[in-house]
């Protein structure tokens, strides 16, 4: 079959690798995603279907302002969630602040498909009960002097699929769980976009190899040496403003 530059240039655009993103609540990370789509010239996604488990989200808003397709599926609702998934031919799942737990039958039909992200550095501070200012005030009380967030490949377990990228800020003398919750939202935020792209480009076996590492305070010496734990175990590190992002 001969194409047409037109033609060509509207298969490419057909082929951009179709995500959901599911949310429960604010959706910045939501926005993160949506200003890549909006701002970088290329991007090999789109987002196509916004699902909140709940009514009232801003991150409905937030899609509803960009003219993202959304739609409010109940956390029970999974043929329903499955239907929309199926009707919207999702390639893959974001689920970016989504307070619930997907049933091993979205699982398994999107498998090695859906990511999530968790304010954390997982293993760490992960599982049933850290969410939201739990995890920050958890990570205070431990005296850790790093926190950060990860993206990781979701299974049956609750944070426990092979993690992907990890974006490392330091826990400084005076902060409260809600100043750490502000800085590693800002991570989250480069690292959700790095993760999504990874996503579409099929590079996430690479990556569950070799995950990226993103250093974001990297004058600080406690980053570095957390960090370079995690190149002795065979990490990507890469500097927040490095031209790879
Ligand atoms: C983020 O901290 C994310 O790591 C967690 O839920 C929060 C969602 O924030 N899973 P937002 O709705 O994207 O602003």
């Amino acid at each position: 079959m001969v194409l047409s530059k037109h033609g060509e240039r509207e298969k490419r655009i057909l082929s951009l690798f179709r995500i959901a993103v599911l949310i429960s609540g604010s959706g910045s990370n939501l926005q993160a995603i949506i200003d890549f789509t909006e701002n970088e010239t290329v991007s090999n996604f789109e987002i196509a279907l916004v699902v909140s488990s709940r009514e009232g989200a801003y991150g409905l808003e937030r899609a509803k302002k960009h003219g993202i397709k959304s739609a409010v599926i109940g956390k029970d609702n999974t043929d329903k969630l499955l239907e929309a998934l199926s009707e919207n031919n999702i390639d893959g799942i974001v689920l970016a602040g989504y307070l619930s737990i997907l049933p091993p039958s979205v699982i398994n039909a999107y498998e090695n498909r859906i990511i999530n992200i968790h304010p954390a550095l997982l293993p760490q501070f992960g599982g049933m009960g850290f969410y939201g200012l739990k995890v920050h005030q958890a990570v205070l009380d431990s005296g850790v002097p790093y926190t950060g967030a990860s993206v990781h490949i979701v299974d049956c377990g609750v944070d426990t699929g092979a993690v992907l990228i990890r974006g490392v800020i330091a826990v400084l003398p005076d902060d409260t769980a809600e100043s750490l919750q502000k800085r590693v939202l800002g991570v989250e935020h480069t690292i959700i976009v790095l993760a999504v792209k990874a996503l579409a480009d099929g590079d996430t076996d690479k990556l569950k190899q070799k995950p990226l590492m993103l250093i974001s305070d990297s004058d600080r010496k406690g980053v570095r040496t957390y960090a370079k734990e995690f190149k002795e175990l065979g990490e990507k590190l890469i500097d927040a403003d490095s031209e790879e992002l």
